[in-house]
């Protein structure tokens, strides 16, 4: 059933975009021909949509030709492929997709898009994702998308096991996955699991230990105010529970998995719960083993008595050492704008950051969830990089570091955190 409402919205969006591409107008800023690169997604279907994208702006802009390369899936990965990049003043890769954490980390090496873009094309977009790409008197990137952390659930084996509906803690997540593991188990399936999540020592893991952390009421890393709050028994406790989970209710390889790892497990029927960005949901319905039997969910709530979801996000920007600023700035307008964030939004549920699509029917019954989860949205917790600015990033790695040491039993959670405290002390200079 699904499948056939996937069809009918697929084309339904077809038919009310070529409507609308009629009336829209694409600005390719400059009439030379030119050929850019720009460092494509490889995660969940995002690849393809990309190709859309490409062909949709060349109906426009056929004079500038976009070459897609494939980047990393890791966020860390792309991170470090562009700061070597960056370093030798290269312009292989004119435009470039910008983390929410990293305009005060790329900003430098990034053109700024603020004369390109009128007031009300800017007041289009959620205030807070443009402000966070303004760095200094520069608007470092347009943003593109949004996201927070969400719990997948299978609700067949909830209603197979007696659930009434998602955990709304994190103690009821783990009985629910142990009970569901056990028993799926016995009926045969040796690979099944009940929960999968991102281990693996990178950015990802940043996102899912800060959820850890903020909902048993630990704090956030780095306070707003600068002050470094990770050696605390909250924390402690929060850690130590997800160091369990490794190798009894998540497979031990989980501390090696990024998005797109855990969702291969979820995609082939084989896990309860996962945790994971809402790029996963579309996708998930072209699974022949969960497309008709799942649902998404704020994720469960530790001792603090609330759930916390960390904020993603991306940006677009372009490269300062580019040969060719404006066909590169041309596409990156047109990246962010309505049109394509439409697109994402019914193609791969993704998050826009333009207000209106939110109020769009074809986007709302496409992604009911964005209406359903609005809180787990607007609440979302940002990670420290506008109080860390430049140091974000060293900072991330400390603090994954010494999660995936607790997970992977190297270090006990209380040693780790207060070596990890007295290292961001230092690097902060606190
Ligand atoms: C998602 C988020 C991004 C985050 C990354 C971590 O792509 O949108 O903000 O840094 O995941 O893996």
């Amino acid at each position: 059933m699904r499948n056939v409402r996937r069809i009918l919205l697929a084309l339904a969006f077809t038919l009310a975009t070529l409507a609308h591409a009629q009336g829209a107008t694409i600005d390719c800023v400059t009439d030379a021909p030119a050929t850019i690169t720009f460092m494509g997604d490889p995660v969940g279907n995002a690849a393809e949509i990309e190709r859309e994208t490409v062909a949709a702006f060349n109906e426009a802009c056929p004079h500038i030709t976009v070459t897609i390369v494939s980047g990393p899936a890791s966020a860390s990965d792309l991170l470090a492929n562009y700061l070597t990049m960056l370093e030798g003043q290269s312009g292989d890769i004119d435009v470039m997709r910008v983390d929410v954490i990293w305009p005060g980390i790329l900003a430098e090496n990034l053109v700024d898009l603020m004369p390109y873009f009128s007031d009300e094309e800017l007041a289009a977009h959620f205030p807070g994702f443009i402000q966070n790409n303004i760095i200094g008197d520069k608007m470092a990137a347009i943003a593109f998308r949004l996201g927070a952390g969400m719990l997948y659930y299978r609700t067949d084996l909830l209603e197979r096991y007696g659930f009434d509906g998602p955990p709304a803690t994190w103690d009821e997540l783990e009985g629910m996955a142990r009970t569901i593991q056990e028993g799926e188990r016995a009926e045969g399936n040796a690979d099944f699991w009940g929960f999968v999540w991102q281990g693996n020592n990178y950015e990802g893991l940043t996102t899912n230990a800060l959820e850890w952390q903020v909902s048993e009421g630990g704090g956030s890393i780095v306070s707003p105010a600068g002050d470094v709050e990770v050696a605390n028994d909250a924390t402690i406790r929060a850690f130590e529970r997800a160091a369990g989970w490794v190798g009894t209710i998540s497979p031990p390889g989980v501390v090696g998995y990024v998005e797109d790892d855990a969702r291969g497990v979820w995609h082939a029927g084989n896990a309860a719960f996962m945790r994971n960005w809402p790029y996963a949901y579309s996708i998930s319905f072209d699974s022949e083993a969960i497309g008709d039997v799942f649902d998404v969910a704020a994720l469960p709530a530790g001792a603090s008595g609330t759930s916390a979801a960390a904020m993603g996000g991306w940006s677009i920007g372009v490269n300062r050492y580019s040969a060719n600023v404006d066909a590169a700035v041309a596409f990156a307008k047109y990246f962010a704008s309505y049109d394509e964030q439409k697109r994402r939004a019914i193609r791969s549920s993704i998050n826009p950051t333009i207000a209106a699509l939110y109020q769009d029917a074809d986007v709302i019954e496409a992604v009911p969830f964005f209406a359903g989860l609005d809180s787990v949205f607007m609440g979302a917790t940002p990670r420290p990089s506008t109080v860390t600015g430049t140091r974000y990033n060293r900072v991330s790695t400390l603090y994954s570091t010494a999660v995936h040491s607790i997970l992977t039993g190297g270090e006990d959670a209380e040693t780790a955190l207060t070596l990890l405290e007295l290292d961001l002390e230092s690097l902060l200079g606190n």
